[in-house]
């Protein structure tokens, strides 16, 4: 929630609806539509540079064909990240997480770092990914999520304070209990999932709920009503207008 008690509108790999997601200009193009906070998704490179980009390999995002994991930084910010989308993107490279940070760091968003750690494993990442948080001194105001639990559990291993969340899809059994049991701090599901028995169940276990990824106006009103604390959407613009007139 906003220091206010609204819904906190996070612009999903940055504007992905209107930019190439995960690429600097989505994510300046979030924060200019007002959006109080950014999701982004990370994997390693072969040098355990942590970069930006949704996918284990860089082949639907970039004009390049290869396993991120087998490539170096060097030959990562080569690849032009852009053009796929639109041709006047074209040019624009995947950033590192240190860039976003850098960035991030001048403004007030909240950050949502997603450690993709699943088709590929890559050991380590809940570390390089805390001390740049640490190095930005963006502690207060990032929240780790994963669909990996067992990396949740590591950075609460590693980190007592900072803020998680649990990712996930559908089938979790009262999935407030489950966070708490694995000391996660909040719930990031298929928007779908977030009924009123889960929202119900998770205002009594004093727990947020963000929704992902939530593009259409009225779903985003219900949930907004539902009282999330925060909803993950392509369409920031669109999100923020819906949350300011309700
Ligand atoms: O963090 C919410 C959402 O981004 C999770 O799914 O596949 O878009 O990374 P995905
Ligand atoms: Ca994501």
């Amino acid at each position: 929630m906003n220091k206010n008690g609204s819904t906190i509108i996070f612009a999903h790999r940055g504007s992905a609806g209107t930019h190439p997601e995960n690429t600097m200009p989505a994510f300046e193009a979030g924060l200019e539509a007002g959006a109080e906070g950014l999701e982004c998704d990370i994997q390693l490179t072969k040098d355990l540079v942590p970069v930006v980009i949704h996918d284990e390999t860089v082949n639907r995002t970039t004009n390049g064909q290869a396993w991120i994991k087998d490539l170096t930084y060097e030959e990562i910010k080569r690849l032009d990240a852009g053009s796929w989308f639109s041709p006047k993107f074209g040019g624009v490279s995947i950033p590192t997480l240190e860039q976003l940070f850098e960035w991030a760091a001048g403004t007030s968003l909240t950050l949502n770092v997603e450690l993709k750690n699943g088709i590929v494993r890559y050991p380590g990442i809940e570390k390089i990914v805390l001390d740049l948080v640490y190095a930005y001194s963006l502690e207060n105001r990032t929240i780790i999520s994963s669909f990996n639990h067992y990396s949740l559990v590591e950075v609460r291993r590693q980190d007592p304070d900072i803020e998680t969340a649990v990712l996930f899809m559908e089938g979790l059994y009262e999935p407030w209990n489950y966070a708490g049991n694995i000391k996660a701090d909040g719930l990031h599901c298929f928007f779908p999932v977030a009924v009123p028995e889960l929202l119900v169940g998770a205002r009594k276990a004093n727990m947020p709920v963000r929704p992902f990824t939530v593009n259409e106006e009225e779903t985003m009103q219900n949930l907004i009503k539902g009282g999330c604390a925060g909803i993950i959407t392509d369409w920031p613009e669109k999100a923020v207008h819906v949350r300011n007139s309700s």
